[in-house]
């Protein structure tokens, strides 16, 4: 790479949480509902396999924000206002922070803030090339905890983009927490884009985490590989399988790994036992109605200003700004 390119790229790191994976899968398969966070999906291969499942014909999610993001990038910038630091909560590695980049005018910064530190050089090293007048900074911290914004933002109007409805993955309190957090370290009269899946008919979001191929299964089992590998685990990846379920009235998409046969699994020296049947709850994926996410946001002090929605009515666009 050039070093022009280079000369753009600042980073901040706030450290790593490398035993964080140990105590939350010995603390989580300790309880009722054994369970394991979604945000450990994301090592080197299940980062591959997302990014398979957003490719598929029945993952709407990716195509339909993209879509959305295309049609409105513009009014998107106009509620932005020119001389935007935009910062970003995740890496940062996809086309859609591209398409809000290329509308604004005039931004002054670019600052994607993961957890993963190479993820995120990776992304900011290849957006810094693609934009080498836009200086860009990278934060290694875990976005839902505070984190000082780096000095460089002070030289713009603050701008959050949330994308993906990765909110969705947090719980309802969750998120709301989430909001209130970004909204102080963003500021008042900060604006904020989040991605929102809706609530929908179940049987498209049933053949959405269901898919015939078997990649969001991989993505699902990848978890246990992961443990087996960095916490010396011995899962059976055979006795294991992939569920997917639609709770209408919790309004949320729950993925589970259920034991087919009575087993034990050895973890860091401790044992925990399965029934056949037993499920790992590993993640949550909220869907939301329009009105009802602006009513989280609105409780946490940020009006919702703008809302985009596709013509199926399967994503939403948010636009909100810090009160
Ligand atoms: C990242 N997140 C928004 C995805 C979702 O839809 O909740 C993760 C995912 N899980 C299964 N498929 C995709």
């Amino acid at each position: 790479m050039s070093n022009k390119a280079h000369a753009a790229l600042g980073f901040d790191d706030y450290g790593h949480h490398s035993d964080e994976l140990e105590t939350e899968v010995l603390t989580g398969l300790a309880k009722p509902q054994k369970r394991i966070s979604s945000k450990y999906f994301y090592d080197e291969r299940g980062s591959k396999l997302f990014e398979q499942i957003c490719d598929l014909d029945e993952y709407y999610v990716t195509r339909t924000e993209l879509t959305l993001l295309r049609a409105h990038a513009k009014d998107i910038a106009d509620a932005v206002g020119p001389g935007a630091a935009m910062i970003e909560f995740g890496s940062g590695a996809s086309l859609k922070e591209r398409i809000l980049l290329d509308a604004l005018v005039a931004p002054v910064a670019y600052i994607p803030v993961d957890i993963s530190k190479d993820h995120l050089l990776g992304a900011a090293r290849a957006l810094a090339t693609d934009y080498p007048d836009l200086p860009v900074h990278g934060v290694c911290a875990d976005y839902t905890r505070h984190f000082d914004l780096p000095e460089i933002a002070a030289k713009g109007n603050h701008f959050g983009f949330f994308p993906g409805s990765t909110i969705g993955n947090f719980s309802r309190p969750e998120a709301a927490e989430f909001l209130r957090k970004a909204g102080q370290t963003l500021g008042k009269g900060a604006g904020m884009v989040v991605g929102v899946d809706l609530k929908k008919d179940p049987a498209i979001l049933h053949a959405a985490y269901n898919d015939a191929s078997g990649v969001t299964a991989a993505f699902n089992l990848n978890l246990l590989i992961r443990v087996n590998r960095e916490l010396g685990a011995d899962f059976d990846l055979d006795a294991f399988s992939h569920m997917a379920r639609y709770d209408a009235s919790g309004g949320y998409v729950e993925m589970l790994l259920r034991s087919e046969r009575e087993q034990t699994v050895t973890i860091s020296g401790q044992q925990f036992d399965f029934t056949v049947g037993e499920t790992i709850h590993t993640e949550f994926s909220c869907k939301y109605g329009v009105d009802e996410f602006r009513q989280l946001a609105a409780g946490v002090g940020m009006t919702p200003a703008h809302c985009w929605v596709d013509e199926k009515e399967l994503f939403s666009i948010h636009y909100l700004v810090v009160d």
